[in-house]
């Protein structure tokens, strides 16, 4: 059985829903702080903060585990610059409680959710995993901390783990089943999606003098159904191969915010009004993937690779969510 924690979450429920279907048996810690239970589909949920050490040990006692899947984390930049107490409570101590039962328990197999905040605002791009590791806000701080504290585990009691390190999750499930919807939400996308279906005035772009060829920041994407797969294949991959072993994950297309509306506007069919805004702390100019060690190694490959096409599914889903 895997658990998955924060499986009600936008990415985590993707990858409940693609172990499921490849038959595992899957158990979701969340406290739906910001998820939601129907997203968790027919996976056992257990509704529990992963900070609550009593719950997380029930949940280990009580299931057979064999892995983890950890997704639960806070993820708003902007709020750990503002808080960043409440960040290391979660992103870490949380962390630390989960890998503290796995090794009561004996459970070697752990995939983290990491993420592209790991390196902060490196000026050569695409950044390859060996790039520094120099956080620029504290929940990217809190990202290196806990694959510090992972690797070490790896090294001390034999863990067996890997990082994702996503750049943009994007886009929803093709069949309009499941989909991103954050409280509040700061991913551009379904912003700038919520702006064409009239539910804002306007589009605020946060920083328009960064040193990019437009004065947005760029980014690269990557569909949460190719994120999902990359769960499975690293999950597979640690049958047969031990230690820590980090992975970046984009798709190869990299965007400005323009251009990011841009492409929303030609997929709605809406004008969509532009406030340009300053910009936000915490944000760096550029963040493109070099996703050659997770392709080679573990064979993965992005199914999308047109942009379009996952805004495609994210409006379909902001025009019919399920929840
Ligand atoms: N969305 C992205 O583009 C992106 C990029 C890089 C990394 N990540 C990482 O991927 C993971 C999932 O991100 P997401 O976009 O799906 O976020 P999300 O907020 O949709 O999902 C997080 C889930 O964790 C749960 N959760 C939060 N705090 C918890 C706690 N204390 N105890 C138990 N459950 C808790 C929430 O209820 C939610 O269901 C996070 O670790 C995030 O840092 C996301």
């Amino acid at each position: 059985m895997i658990l998955v924690t924060g499986g009600a979450g936008y990415i985590g429920s993707y990858a409940v829903r693609c172990l499921r279907a490849r038959g595992d048996e899957v158990v979701v810690l969340d406290d739906l702080s910001s998820g939601h239970r129907e997203a968790v589909g027919d996976a056992e949920l257990v509704v529990a903060d992963v900070c609550d050490r009593d719950a997380v040990r029930d949940v280990f006692a009580k299931y057979p585990i064999e892995s983890v899947c950890h997704f639960a984390n806070l993820i708003l930049i902007d709020e750990s610059v503002r808080e960043p107490e409440k960040y290391f409570k979660v992103n870490v101590s949380g962390g630390v409680n989960l890998l503290a039962a796995m090794r009561k328990h004996g459970i070697k197999n752990f995939i983290f959710s990491s993420s592209a905040a790991v390196y902060g605002s490196p000026e050569s791009q695409p950044i390859s995993e060996s790039a520094p590791l120099r956080p620029i806000n504290p929940y990217g701080l809190t990202k290196v901390v806990f694959e510090t504290t992972i690797e070490y585990a790896c090294r001390h009691w034999g863990l067996r783990a890997a990082a994702l390190r996503y750049f943009n999750a994007a886009g929803a499930a093709p069949d309009g089943s499941i989909g991103e919807r954050h409280e509040p939400e700061s991913h551009v996308i379904p912003i700038a999606l919520e702006v064409a279906a009239g539910k804002h005035e306007s589009l605020h772009v946060f920083g328009s003098d960064y040193p990019t060829p437009d004065g947005t920041c760029r980014r690269e994407f990557v569909h949460v159904d190719d994120i999902a797969e990359a769960h499975v294949l690293a999950l597979d991959a640690l049958k047969t191969r031990g230690g820590f072993r980090a992975y970046n994950i984009g798709a190869g297309i990299v965007l400005s915010v323009r251009e990011v509306i841009k492409a929303v506007e030609s997929v709605t069919g809406k004008l969509l009004p532009v406030e340009d805004s300053p910009r936000r702390p915490g944000d760096p100019p550029m963040l493109e993937a070099d996703s050659t060690r997770i392709r080679k190694e573990l064979g993965w490959e992005s199914a999308f690779t047109d942009f379009s096409k996952i805004v495609e599914t994210a409006w379909r889903w902001s025009q019919e969510p399920k929840f």
